[in-house]
């Protein structure tokens, strides 16, 4: 567990990674350096990959109104202290992509169907074709925002019954197009994000590719 491994172009320094949890640390006044000193502490506790808590990839999957976004390159470039203050402690940081889907406690939140979460008092749109392929493009300028602030990667955050899992099972999922059904149009959406992503060498699967990059 400890001794270093090669991902990528990368070299960890072991197989510890600290899971995302979200502090809320950058609502409060000082927010940055709230962060630095947060991350930079798990650093010198030696993960060799720390993941931030979710960032939506734009305004309609955020988790509240007070939610942090990476959908502005000039906003995402302040986090590159806190990256920079990782990396000095010899440590890679992952920056989470997270789309709340119908658990965003916001109005105008979407899903894939419009069934409300029992945890969420809005109802969400249900999402058109192109409102999937244009949220698939933002998860893709995320990404290449992370990267160009400094993290060494994103995690896109599939699980927990936000957005991406919404499309994958029937239960959230009663769309009957291309993006529901069965199992492969169900993972169509995940699938096009992963390819669409900076540094994916593959194209969408979709039909109506998202716009390349
Ligand atoms: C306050 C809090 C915020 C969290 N934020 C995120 C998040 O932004 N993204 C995520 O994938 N998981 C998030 N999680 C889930 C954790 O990563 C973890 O999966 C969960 O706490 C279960 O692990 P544990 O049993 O070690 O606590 C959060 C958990 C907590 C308690």
């Amino acid at each position: 567990m400890l001794s270093p491994i090669r991902a990528g172009q990368h070299t960890l320094r072991n197989r510890v990674i600290m899971g995302s949890m979200h502090t809320r640390l950058e609502t409060e006044p000082d927010g940055i350096a709230k962060q630095i000193a947060f991350y930079s502490e798990r650093a010198r506790g030696e993960a060799a990959i720390l993941v931030t808590g979710g960032f939506s990839p734009n305004a309609e999957g955020i988790f509240d109104p007070e939610g942090p976004r990476i959908d502005d390159p000039e906003e995402a470039l302040d986090l590159r202290p806190i990256c920079e203050a990782v990396q000095a402690e010899g440590s890679l940081i992952c920056a989470q992509l997270l789309h709340a889907g119908r658990y965003a406690k916001i109005e105008g939140c979407v899903a894939p169907s419009p069934i409300r979460a029992p945890i969420n008092r809005f109802i969400p749109r249900e999402m058109t074709e192109a409102d999937i392929l244009r949220t698939i493009e933002d998860f893709a300028v995320a990404a290449a925002n992370a990267l160009a602030a400094g993290f060494d990667g994103v995690e896109i955050m599939g699980s927990e019954g936000y957005l991406i899992n919404e499309f994958t099972v029937t239960h959230t999922n009663k769309r009957q197009d291309d993006w529901g059904g069965s199992a492969a149009n169900r993972h169509r959406f995940p699938v096009d994000i992963v390819r669409a992503v900076p540094g994916a060498r593959r194209q969408p699967t979709s039909k109506r590719r998202c716009r390349s990059r």
